[in-house]
């Protein structure tokens, strides 16, 4: 496709490895904070920033040799990226691809800004919020009300 072709002279195909799609444009050094990715490891990296996506808006790219995420990783994305996907490739083929899913209650993944808040006590209470906007994400906290915003929650992970 030709807009695919456009960016394909940025950063070539990988062999093995996850590429992480449709990132919201500006997002792609989230995504590396979240993959806790410093340059410093041994795997190739490729990012590609504000590229022309196949829409009229533009995307981040983020392409790792060799590595596959976890569950709990896809679920960060999803909090910065709702539109993200996440391609698997073995021999250079898309053998995977899955959209990041981002529910209307999040559970576990972010701890609540508020020391006084009852998921922050000893008490074994596991932290929810409700989806209050999807992009750029604000969340509500299900005991306190707090609300978290995208810097906030970028700040834990
Ligand atoms: N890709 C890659 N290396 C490969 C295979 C694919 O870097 N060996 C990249 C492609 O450049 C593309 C993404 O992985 O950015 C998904 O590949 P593919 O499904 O072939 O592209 P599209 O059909 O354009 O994907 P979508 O429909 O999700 O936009
Ligand atoms: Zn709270």
């Amino acid at each position: 496709m030709f807009q695919a072709d456009k960016y394909e002279l940025y950063v070539k195909k990988i062999k093995n490895g996850t590429v992480i799609d449709h990132i919201s444009a500006g997002y792609a050094l989230d995504v590396l904070k979240i993959l806790n990715i410093t340059g410093k490891e041994s795997n190739t990296v490729g990012v590609v920033m504000n590229v022309q996506s196949k829409n009229i808006e533009k995307k981040d790219m983020v392409k790792i040799e060799g590595r596959e995420l976890k569950p709990e990783e896809v679920d960060k994305i999803a909090l910065i990226s709702p539109n993200a996907t996440i391609n698997i490739i073995r021999e250079y083929g898309v053998i995977d691809k899955k959209k990041v899913n981002l529910p209307k209650d999040i559970k576990g993944i972010v701890e609540c800004g508020n020391p006084s808040c009852i998921s922050n006590s000893k008490e074994p209470v596991r932290s929810i919020f409700h989806v209050q906007i999807v992009e750029p994400i604000q969340l509500r906290c299900h005991y306190c009300n707090r609300t978290m915003e995208r810097k906030d929650i970028l700040k834990q992970f």
